[in-house]
Order: structure tokens, then C-alpha cells, then sequence
């Protein structure tokens, strides 16, 4: 593996998910692996899970590593090309860029969208630019349209928690919420799962209200309602998320149904597993009596997120 930003990296999808259900046993079995070699991790944005989890899977891997919170601690960065930088970016992002792949054999970066202006968000600009500048392999750690490591993650909990012939029926469920969030999240979930049902691994159903449908190129192959109930019918596994509009871009568009997950609700699931990527909103984006039920896979889900980080790093670090 030469980088990791989207399921299009990933040539085995079921592979991968077995190295990665094998390295949850076998932690340390590749310890030697990235001694003498640093993860250098670049954030823009807040993060817990993403953060402490690939630091722990590139410590199992014997990888030193390095934290930088670029939006606190680093310069202002520049990424247009051909401008005087007569304003308030102090560094273009082809120095630092490729400043920092001198320090590090791979590179993480986790950049979110301003959710102003959609051409330049799924442009994917900063990252791209990121990517070719630095010379070493980068880890998404979330983009402004994807969050494979997620995704990812996603897939391995589904996997553990299935162990039935038929093939788990799994419903990405909108979500309310007080704040735009970016469309990272569902997008990389539609994206791996419409992969997953083409390669007969999942039945994949998006349920979200008028005005919030996901960008076309990641949902092919997805059935999708606007009738959460319907969706839930039958259903074994429920990815609960918000997202605001990507058609009127980064806009909160008022919902007049109920669509909160709670318990009474999953009655006509097939006692479903129900998933969130967290950090959860409680009682506002999924119900505390569903949390904090045995339905709930939330936990073990970020959990899983280092087996997720481990075995993209594996791959990369066996590619060096
Ligand atoms: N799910 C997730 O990426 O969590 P963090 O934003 O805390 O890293």
C-alpha cells in the first residue's frame, strides 16, 4: 500500500479485514516492523480516537512517533499557487509539506472542509497538495469528504459482530444535530459499504430526510429512503450520523419528522447492532437508552479503530 485516502487504496477488501481481525490477536506480532522509523502526525482539527489510536497501532508496530496540532502550534500555511504571500500565511505548504516528509517515513494529516464552498472541499486541494509535496506516504486521518480509517474500522466491527451465513442487512441512519457537520463520515461509510455489496459482503440501505442526500460518487449501488422506520425494518446493523446538506452546501435544512433513534425503534430491527463514530451528541443525534443498551457496538467500535490504523501501517511500512 503507497497511501491510504479512500477504499480505492484497499485491492482485497476482505483481506484486509481478516489482517485486520488477526493483528486484535496478535498485537505485537510485527513489533520489529517500523523500529527505527517515525509516524508523523499532522492535525488541523481536533480528534480523540483518531489521535490516541494510531499512535497506539504505530507504537505495536515499534514506529516512534510525532504529534502536531498544526492549527495551534504551526504556521499558517498557504496553498495557493502564484500568489504573493502579502497577507497572513506565513509558510506555503510546499515547504512545510516537504519539510516534514524529511522528518518522517510516513505522514498522517486530518484536514476538515469549511463547509463554504463545495467545489473547493471535494477538491480535496489542501490534502492533494499535501500528498504530492511531502514525497513519503499519508494516512488520511479525515479529509473534507472521506474518513477511511473509519470507514474502515466500520467494517471490521460489522465483521466480528456477524457471524451468520445470510448477509447482514446495514442502514446508514441521518441523524439530528445543532451543528453543520462536514459529509466525511457517511460518505467514506456509503463508499466502503456499496464496495462490501458489490463484492456480496452487505445489503446497504442510506435512509435521510428530503434535502440530504450524499454526494452521487460515493453512494452507487445504495438503496435510499426517506422513511427511517422502513429502514429500519429487518435491520441488523444501524450506522446513526448526521451530516448537513451537500446539495444546499453545509446547510442545517429544518426535518419535521422524528428522526432520533431510540429504543421502542429498534423493535422492528432484527434486534440490531447500532454504531456511531463518535464523539455522540446524547439525546440529541441517538437516544441514551439505545447508548447505553447492549445494542450499542459504539465502544467497541472505536475500539477497533487501532487494528484499522495497524494494518494500513503494516501494509505501508512493508512497501518502504
Ligand atoms: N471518530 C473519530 O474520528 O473520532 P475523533 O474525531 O475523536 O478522532
Amino acid at each position: 500500500m503507497k497511501q491510504f485516502f479512500s477504499v480505492a487504496d484497499v485491492d482485497d477488501l476482505s483481506g484486509i479485514v481478516d489482517e485486520a481481525l488477526w493483528l486484535k490477536q496478535h498485537p505485537f506480532a510485527h513489533e520489529q516492523l517500523g523500529k527505527r522509523k517515525t509516524l508523523g502526525l499532522i492535525f488541523l482539527n481536533p480528534s480523540l480516537r483518531t489521535r490516541l489510536s494510531t499512535q497506539r497501532a504505530a507504537t505495536n508496530l515499534g514506529m516512534e512517533v510525532m504529534v502536531m496540532n498544526m492549527d495551534k502550534d504551526g504556521w499558517t500555511l498557504e496553498t495557493r499557487e502564484g500568489v504573493t504571500m502579502n497577507g497572513t500565511t506565513v509558510e506555503h505548504i510546499r515547504e512545510a509539506a516537504a519539510v516534514m516528509g524529511q522528518y518522517c517515513e510516513i505522514l498522517g494529516m486530518r484536514s476538515f472542509p469549511k463547509l463554504q464552498d463545495r467545489e473547493e472541499d471535494y477538491s480535496e486541494d489542501y490534502f492533494k497538495k499535501f500528498m504530492r509535496y511531502c514525497q513519503v506516504p499519508v494516512v488520511s486521518l479525515e479529509s473534507a469528504t472521506r474518513h477511511p480509517l473509519q470507514s474502515f474500522t466500520d467494517l471490521i466491527t460489522i465483521r466480528e459482530h456477524w457471524q451468520q451465513p445470510a448477509k447482514p442487512r446495514v442502514v446508514l441512519a441521518w441523524a439530528p444535530h445543532v451543528k453543520a457537520l462536514p459529509q466525511a463520515v457517511p460518505n467514506s461509510f456509503s463508499e466502503w459499504m456499496c464496495r462490501a455489496q458489490e463484492e456480496g459482503l452487505v445489503e446497504f440501505t442510506i435512509a435521510h430526510p428530503e434535502g440530504y442526500a450524499l454526494a452521487p460518487q460515493f453512494t452507487a449501488g445504495a438503496a435510499v429512503t426517506h422513511n427511517l422506520d422502513d429502514a429500519l425494518t429487518g435491520a441488523d446493523f444501524v450506522y446513526v450520523k448526521n451530516w448537513s446538506s451537500y446539495t444546499d452546501y453545509g446547510k442545517i435544512i429544518p426535518v419535521n419528522e422524528n428522526w432520533l433513534l431510540d429504543r421502542s425503534r429498534l423493535d422492528i430491527t432484527n434486534e440490531a447492532k447500532v454504531m456511531h463514530c463518535l464523539p455522540v451528541r446524547r439525546d440529541l443525534e441517538l437516544a441514551s437508552d439505545v447508548l447505553d443498551s447492549p445494542h450499542s457496538l459504539v465502544i467497541q467500535e472505536a475500539g477497533n479503530r487501532v487494528w484499522a490504523a495497524q494494518t494500513v501501517l503494516k501494509r505501508i511500512l512493508e512497501q518502504l
